[in-house]
């Protein structure tokens, strides 16, 4: 036997299993894609696996990494985060493939069929209405198969229920995973409800949706930060994307691009950039998850010359709610098992 070809062979396999496993939900296209570029600047030795439902746009956006980062490891996952079956399958597949996750970035999200008030807009103008968006938008939102709101669905509980199925390699003693959320400035504690949680009664879906992330995260700390998981919200500021294309077409944006450079000036929300939007995602990634406030929010923000900075602002959360609406998914999560919804073991 090859002793040499063995100990090659043996050193090759440690120094993967001591990569960073990083995972990015939504990762083929818009910020997501952004992220994933940044990261693999940062550290080109990371493990990178792309979660997306899109597989086509995955393929795609991964041979886009691999044209500016040769050589480096990078794999997809499929998954659809808006239906249960798909996440308890994807779930299966990343235990299958890793032995720890050391970041999970919960980036997939929607918007669906936003309507925008301009009358809004115009009258709010330099006021600070634009550092939350609020009275510009309303959405439409539908039940899913598993009859959950969509918007809830995709943007909240898909991932809590990823979290509550990774817990076997997120949640590992002496070393810390991290998860990160997408979340929004336009996450208002005005248009959440503990009563009605998915936001079946409102046209502020997605409002609702990011408010809930904000309480689930100060709630994922308290339960998770004994077992090593920390979590994180981030905003990534007002950012020209998909999403943002499906309130005002692009021609529309153009239009208003001297507008939006004017009112950078006054606030620095307005990164437009899926980089310079993923700026607080990416510096997560350099700081140890110990060290991170479990209350504030860190956002992207881009000052009227361009340069990029995280501001960490502190979020408007009551931290009794945040446990009494972690209590209501851990409710919900049973009650879709016991309607057979969620099938298999947990772990
Ligand atoms: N753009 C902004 O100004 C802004 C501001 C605040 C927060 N955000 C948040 O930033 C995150 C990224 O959004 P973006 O602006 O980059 O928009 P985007 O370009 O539309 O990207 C959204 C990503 O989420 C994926 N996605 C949507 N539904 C999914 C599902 N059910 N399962 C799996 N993947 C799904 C999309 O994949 P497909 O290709 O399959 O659709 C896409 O990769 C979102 O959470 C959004 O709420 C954005």
């Amino acid at each position: 036997m090859d002793l040499s070809a063995v100990s090659r062979a043996g050193a090759v396999a440690a120094a993967a299993a001591a990569r960073r496993v990083v995972m990015v939900t939504g990762a083929n296209g818009g910020i997501g894609l952004a992220l994933c570029e940044r990261i693999l600047s940062e550290d080109d030795q990371i493990h990178l696996c792309m979660a997306c439902r899109n597989m086509q746009k995955a393929e795609a956006a991964k041979s886009e990494l691999l044209l500016s980062h040769p050589g480096v490891d990078i794999s997809l996952l499929k998954v659809d985060v808006g239906n249960i079956n798909s996440v308890i399958k994807a779930a299966k597949e990343i235990k299958k493939r890793y032995q720890r996750l050391d970041y999970l970035y919960l980036n997939a999200g929607i918007m669906p069929f936003p309507h925008f008030s301009l009358k809004a807009f115009l009258s709010g103008l330099f006021s600070s209405m634009f550092a939350t968006g609020e009275g510009l938008l309303t959405q439409e939102d539908w039940l899913t198969d598993d009859g959950l709101q969509q918007v809830f669905m995709t943007n909240v509980f898909g991932h809590f229920l990823l979290i509550r199925n990774l817990e076997p390699v997120l949640c590992q003693a002496g070393c810390a995973s991290q998860v990160v959320w997408t979340t929004s400035s336009n996450a208002r504690k005005s248009a959440f409800s503990l009563t009605d949680y998915q936001h079946s009664q409102g046209q502020e879906s997605y409002s609702s949706s990011k408010y809930a992330t904000d309480l689930l995260s100060v709630a994922l700390n308290k339960h998770y930060n004994i077992q090593g998981l920390f979590s994180s919200v981030v905003c990534p500021g007002l950012v020209m994307t998909n999403l943002t294309y499906g309130i005002l077409p692009p021609f529309f944006w153009t239009l208003l691009t001297p507008i939006m450079w004017l009112i950078r000036v006054f606030t620095n929300t307005f990164t437009l950039s899926p980089y310079n939007g993923s700026e607080a995602l990416v510096w997560l990634f350099t700081q140890k998850p110990e060290s991170l406030d479990p209350l504030v929010k860190y956002c992207s923000c881009t000052s009227g010359l361009g340069n990029n900075y995280v501001a960490p602002c502190k979020m408007d959360i009551d931290v009794e709610v945040a446990e009494i609406f972690y209590q209501e998914l851990l409710k919900l999560e049973s009650k879709m098992k016991a309607n057979n919804y969620i099938t298999g073991d947990h772990n």
